[in-house]
């Protein structure tokens, strides 16, 4: 054993290799319980799912099934560790495509049992939220959390590890799906998100007039199908050709989207009476998005953690931390005939 190694396994603290392939990213993480991501490897799909616009299953599947192994030899690398060290296995079982989540389930599964180690399934979902408190020093606190990805967007009052209560989500199209789907109708690469985050940098967010559904609904659900709609209504009409009006459209509908999530992610935390607001998922890359909840919690006084770049879209290293949350809960191992749930919800 290294010394590194023997440092890592003499502080008590689980090792677990966790593996995530929900949708089109295949990751391979291990954590030394919830102080320290040791590895965190994300091998993306985007590019071969590109010329299609969307993810297509069948290809994610056949790709997460080629890539994963290799990928565990990565993590274990990078680690500096060895299949001996891990001390339990965990892998995503929902929400995601179910062929995808197959994969990286199943391969959990028999990595658990050939290792004659402890199962961990992990909800998705349960991952991005606890994902700000990842290298965070105050460890899990109670908060309102906003989810914002490419397949949810939620309000979840978070008491502590597995104590969620779902305060609203959105009633059509989840947030990161409304900047994917108004990406492909101003012509842009898959996914929107990222590219339109990058032209509204330069574009006027008060030059069109978008609509902000549901903001005062007065409960914490969303809707962005009408957001969507009227861009879709507004391509036809302009005097002028696309390009000359692309980034502020990218900015105006960029702060549409913002100032709903903000203002009903303030209003949440002012109802649960917490002081923390989360933010995680996708869509919390989003520059936009961070600069206006940073700014509004320092003006309304609010503490704000929002999950780190890297670790915003879909990766393993927030499914080994919540293993490890809760191992260190004292949480029983899953069966290992327990099936994966593409649809998987966090809480009712
Ligand atoms: O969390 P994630 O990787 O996968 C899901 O669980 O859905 O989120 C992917 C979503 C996509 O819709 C993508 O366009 C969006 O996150 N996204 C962004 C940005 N980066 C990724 N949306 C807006 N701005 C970004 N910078
Ligand atoms: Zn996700």
């Amino acid at each position: 054993m290294t010394a590194k190694q023997s440092e890592q396994k003499g502080g008590g603290l689980p090792i677990v290799l966790a593996i995530e392939t929900s949708c089109d990213e295949t990751a391979v993480a291990i954590a030394r319980g919830t102080e320290q991501i040791l590895a965190s490897e994300v091998a993306s799909q985007i590019e071969l799912h590109k010329p299609y616009g969307g993810v297509v299953p069948e290809v994610a599947s056949r790709n997460h099934n080629l890539t994963l192994p290799p990928l565990i030899e990565a993590a274990l690398k990078s680690a500096d560790l060895n299949f001996d060290d891990i001390d339990a296995v965990a892998a995503t079982a929902g929400p995601g495509l179910a062929s995808s989540l197959l994969i990286g389930n199943t391969t959990g599964k028999a990595l658990a049992l050939a290792l004659k180690r402890p199962f961990y399934s992990i909800n998705h979902l349960e991952g991005h939220l606890l994902s700000p408190f990842i290298d965070s020093d105050s460890g899990i606190r109670s908060c309102v959390a906003l989810i914002v990805s490419g397949g949810h967007t939620m309000l979840v009052h978070v008491r502590g590890i597995g104590d969620y209560e779902l305060l609203g989500q959105t009633r059509d199209d989840a947030a990161g799906e409304a900047f994917d789907k108004v990406g492909k109708m101003l012509g842009l690469p898959y996914p929107g998100g990222p590219e339109i985050d990058r032209l509204a940098e330069h574009g006027n967010s008060q030059a069109f007039d978008f609509p902000r559904s549901m903001l005062g609904s007065g409960d914490f659900a969303f809707s962005f199908s009408g957001l969507k709609t009227s861009v879709r209504y507004l391509l036809p009409k302009l005097s002028e050709p696309l390009e000359q009006h692309l980034t502020d459209i990218c900015a105006s509908f960029q702060k549409a989207v913002t100032d709903v999530l903000v203002k009903k992610a303030l209003k949440a935390a002012a109802h649960s009476g917490e002081h923390l607001i989360c933010v995680s998922g996708g869509v919390s890359c989003n520059r936009g998005l961070r600069d206006a909840f940073q700014n509004a919690c320092s003006d309304e006084g609010y503490e704000l953690q929002l999950a780190q770049g890297s670790l915003c879209t879909d990766n393993a290293a927030m499914i080994a931390y919540a293993a490890c949350a809760k191992l260190a809960n004292g949480e029983s191992p899953s069966v290992l005939d327990e099936d994966i749930d593409p649809n998987l919800s966090l809480a009712s």
